[in-house]
């Protein structure tokens, strides 16, 4: 049955980021059922779950509250366009809004946290125009390892080459600061005296550009793909201040960090930074059925109100944005998640999980072990501190995965040519 499975695969599926050349030497696993935390592929072995699919699957595998909703919502209405009002949508927005930090009120629904992304990209550049007519204010700042997805413009934003490289050129507009990146800080200082210098380098950026071109930065608050960078406190209260000052919008993108996963509904929350504009997808339906969002404040909001012969209104349409059974989906997740507290679970089992991985710092492939609630990092090093080959990277996982465990992986690197780092580093 596998077999067949692998065979019809290998001949008419094309995999992300995969070379198919290598199956052979890597097959995949043919995933057939899940339940909890625990995956079952097709032979019948058990797998835990511990990157939780691609960091969404947040309320864990087999709710059938979920199911039930999704169910019931086909039957009801499985489809009509946002131009017009369907409860799901307009529920999930109203409780979206209620557990979202400060005024972030104004739901627009898309399908994935690409879109979400492209989705403020382009709320943040329209309301540069309407905001600021005499000026022509569109240049976005974001970092290096940021990943922000796969459309053009979130791809623009993300600063990860091995995303970028082979699509380039990409959008114009989009440039790019150091990340707060402390275990190998790309400024070469000490997070014990760097006074937080990656958050005076974007206003820097913002300086040498000049500030009427310029309209947002973006930024996880947590980077999760480019290798779970939590940032040291200050730092994205002074991004906030840096927005504020220069007039700029603050979009904070929580597709990984939103919905408990780093121990708060919100990652934002452990700094209480309210960005204006916040995307979200991924724990939205933990992975039941695709859905993103981007969520605005009231001042951009209403930034956008207007006689209509002012042709204020958002000029982006998405035939599935606010589908009703992805927002039914929404509400049932997000009932779990508020139920069982989730987040408090991030939080608890999260710390327990931090501190045991902490015991593997005396390991000399260990460098650095960090992360918030249950987004954790390991990060692997070669004897002499540098960062680990591709290929032994792709071994311990592979070796995790034959311990029946699954984990996921993050290689930044586009050539061997080793950079020195500073002396805190071993
Ligand atoms: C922080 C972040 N933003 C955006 C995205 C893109 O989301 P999607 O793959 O749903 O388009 C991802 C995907 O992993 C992500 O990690």
């Amino acid at each position: 049955m596998t077999i067949d499975y692998r065979k019809t695969d290998k001949a008419h599926v094309w995999h992300p980021l995969f070379q198919h050349q290598r199956l052979e030497e890597t097959p995949l696993a043919v995933f057939e059922s899940a339940h909890g935390t625990t995956l079952v592929d097709a032979e019948g072995r058990e797998y835990l779950d511990a990157y939780s699919a691609l960091w969404n699957v947040n309320v864990g595998y087999g709710r059938q509250e979920i199911a039930d909703a999704v169910y019931a919502q086909i039957q009801k209405l499985p489809y009509y366009p946002h131009s017009q009002i369907n409860v799901p949508a307009t529920v999930l927005a109203e409780q979206l809004a209620a557990c979202l930090p400060g005024d972030l009120n104004h739901v627009y629904f898309c399908n994935s946290g690409s879109e979400a992304n492209e989705t403020a990209i382009k709320i943040a550049r329209q309301y540069g125009r309407q905001t600021y007519p005499g000026e022509n204010r569109y240049k976005i700042i974001s970092r290096y390892r940021g990943y922000h997805g796969f459309t053009y413009g979130a791809l623009s934003a993300t600063g990860q080459a091995r995303r970028r490289k082979a699509f380039e050129p990409l959008v114009p507009g989009f440039l790019h600061a150091h990340p707060p990146y402390c275990y190998r800080c790309p400024l070469g200082l000490d997070v014990s005296s760097c006074s937080i210098a990656c958050a005076d380098e974007i206003e820097r950026i913002i300086q040498s550009e000049g500030p009427e071109t310029v309209i947002g930065v973006i930024a996880e608050p947590i980077i999760g793909g480019g290798g779970v960078i939590v940032p040291p406190d200050e730092y994205l209260p002074k991004l906030r201040q840096i927005c504020d000052d220069y007039g700029l919008l603050l979009i904070l993108d929580e597709v990984i960090t939103g919905f408990g996963r780093t121990g708060k509904m919100f990652a934002c929350e452990h700094w209480d930074v309210q960005p204006d504009l916040i995307t979200l997808a991924k724990g939205l339906t933990s992975g039941y059925l695709p859905l993103g969002a981007c969520v605005a404040s009231t001042a951009v909001f209403n930034a956008f109100l207007g006689e209509s012969d002012e042709n204020k209104e958002f000029s982006q349409v998405c035939t599935y944005g606010g589908h009703p059974v992805a927002c039914a989906a929404g509400i049932a997740n997000l009932e779990i998640l508020q139920k069982e507290r989730l987040w408090e679970n991030s939080e608890k089992v999260g710390a327990h999980l931090l501190s045991k991985l902490e015991t593997l710092r005396n390991l000399t492939i260990v460098g650095d072990v960090r992360g918030k609630g249950l987004m954790i990092a390991v990060e692997f090093v070669q004897a002499d501190g540098t960062h680990l080959e591709t290929a032994t990277t792709n071994r311990i996982v592979g070796q995790l995965r034959e311990k029946s465990i699954i984990v996921g992986k993050s290689d930044m690197l586009l050539t061997n040519r080793k950079i020195s780092f500073s002396s805190h580093h071993r």
